[in-house]
């Protein structure tokens, strides 16, 4: 086996080598592959992934460089009941996530592994999460079992031989550990989409390592994104703290884009929403005819996680760890996301969407009249007619694109930079078909952590489960904290103190909502480009001209303090998604103490007593 293990002159970093070493004697791969990130790769694995039936070649003129995936049907989406912070003390994983010891966990994964990798082939994949060499960015080596997932983390994330030379004889790197859990005996014909019905996603806080089993499926196998750039990035940013010397670093759930006003000014905004609540679309947002004429334009630069480092003047500069999109693809059109559409003509692998009779792919939401036949994301003949008899989806609700951000129509100028941009707000959002209004300034900062901490969201189809469901989602980073809420409360509450010291101005701090329903069930506010309108207002209220009026709980715009130019949307209209209803606030702020009393140990007092005085204000 060890002649196999022969690595290229480019790797230098001997413990690198050994632990490679170690870890085929432990799956026991047919052979190693240590790939370079080129081109000639990509091509050579798409092609080798194309003869064995893993992807489709979608039609070569409309879709120049395109393929399709499709998954097995049990292995669609991110397994938040599988998934596992290992810390050495239970507490520091806290209540909101699964924890087992780590060293039972260890056996576990030790009898998982072994020959895991068998008739299969083990790639080891180097990738930088942030631009290469930037202070803010971090090394990772995957090695996956799946030509899957190395070409998708070429298209995610910063793959390339370069890291070698990075790392060095000695560097170091966050070690990630991907199969799809389905060894291949000898003259065994393989499947087209191998995974397994057990999975485990494992991380090891304190020696920063993944284990990943059983699953091939985005957030479950692209280790550089959910596993590294927020479970244990958020660890790493965390131990940066010092007491009063550091308030360390953030890694968050939450798309940067840039804002150019018409006056000139460029801002950037940092946003969470939880999976599937609009950070992709927000980030790659076209304002509405008026205002870009007035000269209002958006570019991002990241749609899915932000890592953000305070220098010493309070300043915040945040970079993309990521390197590309791997977005949503039902609800995605023409209208609703151009820019996205545009994205994707072109060298992408869409997975789990349907595709047409000539060669292409559809969604539902991508145009209003279905075409008349498809091949759903599972292989089998779809209708109009039979999806209205059955209600058979021709692409699955988590049907995703992975693309290069390079082909990104707006992608900014300064995505790359290994500085990063300088945050001046924070918005926070959840999906709510009711109770929480449009957009929400809050007062100060601890009163946004609040705000923050206790979001509520209902559930979707980016994770396993039932979707539809109202769960608080703290910062949206509820299956993605890797360590105890209560002190990444306390994080966020540190920061402020941090930014108030250095006598900064502290970023703004906004809630919004775009998901209200009416009593059919339809969304009231456009949303989209349309969010613009609400945007647009938020840098008013920095720059301390737009109007508002406080209410229980922070300060929301009038009707006639957002610019209506260009759309006909009515004063009941607006009154159907800003109303304050008072009884369903009081239910609402049940479900903060519900949080709060789980999270109990280690909460940071402030948000009690900030609680205290909202509950004052609602009359409880
Ligand atoms: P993840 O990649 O899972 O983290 O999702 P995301 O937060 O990037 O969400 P995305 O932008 O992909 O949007 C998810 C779904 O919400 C898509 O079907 C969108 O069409 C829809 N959506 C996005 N923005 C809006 C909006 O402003 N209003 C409405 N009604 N739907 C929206
Ligand atoms: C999410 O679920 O928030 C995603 C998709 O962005 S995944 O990569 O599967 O996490
Ligand atoms: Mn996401």
């Amino acid at each position: 086996m060890t002649q196999h293990l022969n690595a290229p002159a480019f790797v230098r970093h001997e413990g690198l080598k050994q632990w490679v070493a170690d870890f085929v004697a432990k799956a026991r791969p047919a052979r190693v592959v240590w790939c370079d990130g080129s081109q000639e790769e990509y091509d050579r694995l798409n092609a080798e992934m194309v003869a064995s039936g893993m992807l489709i070649k979608l039609d070569q003129e409309k879709r120049p460089g395109c393929f399709l995936a499709r998954s097995s049907p049990d292995d669609v989406a991110r397994v938040e009941d599988r998934t596992f912070i290992c810390s050495e003390k239970k507490d520091d994983a806290g209540p909101t996530n699964n924890w087992v010891a780590p060293a039972e966990m260890r056996t576990r994964l030790d009898e998982l592994f072994d020959g895991a990798m068998e008739g299969r082939t083990l790639y080891v994949i180097p990738f930088s999460m942030g631009p290469l060499g930037s202070h803010i960015s971090q090394i990772g080596i995957e090695l996956s079992d799946s030509p899957y997932v190395v070409n998708n983390m070429r298209l995610m994330t910063r793959m390339s031989k370069d890291v070698y030379d990075i790392l060095g004889t000695d560097g170091d790197y966050v070690p990630c550990i991907h199969t799809v859990g389905a060894p291949l005996k000898p003259g065994q014909q393989d499947v087209r989409w191998p995974c397994n019905t057990t999975k485990y996603i494992v991380h090891f806080p304190e020696t920063r390592e993944i284990w990943s089993y059983g699953s091939g499926y985005g957030g479950n196998a692209l280790l550089g994104k959910k596993c590294f750039a927020l479970r244990i990035a958020s660890n790493m940013g965390r131990a940066a703290a010092n007491g009063d010397t550091s308030p360390g670093w953030f890694a968050e759930h939450m798309l940067i884009l840039g804002v150019q006003t018409p006056w000139g000014k460029k801002y950037h905004v940092a946003a969470a929403f939880p999976s599937a609540c609009g950070k992709t679309n927000f980030a790659m947002l076209i304002p509405p005819k008026g205002m870009a004429a007035q000269g209002w334009k958006i570019t991002t630069i990241g749609d899915d996680i932000a890592w953000i480092k305070p220098d010493a003047t309070g300043r915040l500069h945040a970079i993309n760890p990521e390197a590309g999109y791997f977005g949503v693809a039902p609800g995605t059109n023409e209208t609703s996301n151009y820019n996205c559409m545009e994205t994707l003509r072109r060298n992408t692998i869409f997975t789990n969407v349907a595709l047409t009779d000539d060669g292409d792919v559809w969604w539902e939401g991508m145009t209003k009249v279905p075409p008349a036949h498809l091949i759903d994301w599972q292989g089998r003949d779809w209708t109009p007619e039979i999806a209205k008899e059955t209600g058979a989806k021709a692409a699955h609700p988590n049907a995703r694109f992975t693309v290069a951000a390079t082909q990104n129509p707006v992608l900014d100028p300064e995505w790359d930079s290994t500085t990063g941009v300088v945050i001046d707000a924070f918005i926070f959002g959840g999906r709510r078909s009711t109770t929480v209004p449009l957009v929400t300034e809050a007062r100060s900062w601890s009163e946004g952590v609040y705000m923050a901490a206790t979001m509520g969201s209902e559930t979707t189809a980016a994770a396993a489960g039932q979707t539809g469901v109202v769960r608080r989602d703290p910062f949206a980073m509820l299956p993605f904290c890797g360590y105890n809420m209560a002190d990444y409360f306390a994080h966020w509450l540190g920061l402020g103190e941090y930014l108030r010291k250095t006598g900064a101005r502290l970023p703004k701090i906004f809630c919004v909502n775009w998901f209200r329903t009416d009593e059919n069930g339809k969304f009231v506010w456009p949303g989209f480009s349309e969010n613009m309108r609400v945007l647009n207002w938020m840098l008013g209220r920095i720059e301390g001209k737009a109007g508002g009026v406080e209410h229980l709980f922070g300060i929301t715009p009038r009707y006639e303090d957002l610019d209506w130019d260009g759309i006909d949307f009515s004063a009941e209209k607006y009154q159907a998604i800003t109303s304050i209803d008072v009884e369903a606030w009081v239910e609402e702020f049940k479900l903060h103490d519900e949080l709060f009393e789980k999270l109990a140990r280690g909460l940071p007092p402030s948000l009690l007593s900030i609680k205290a005085e909202f509950e004052d204000r609602l009359g409880m």
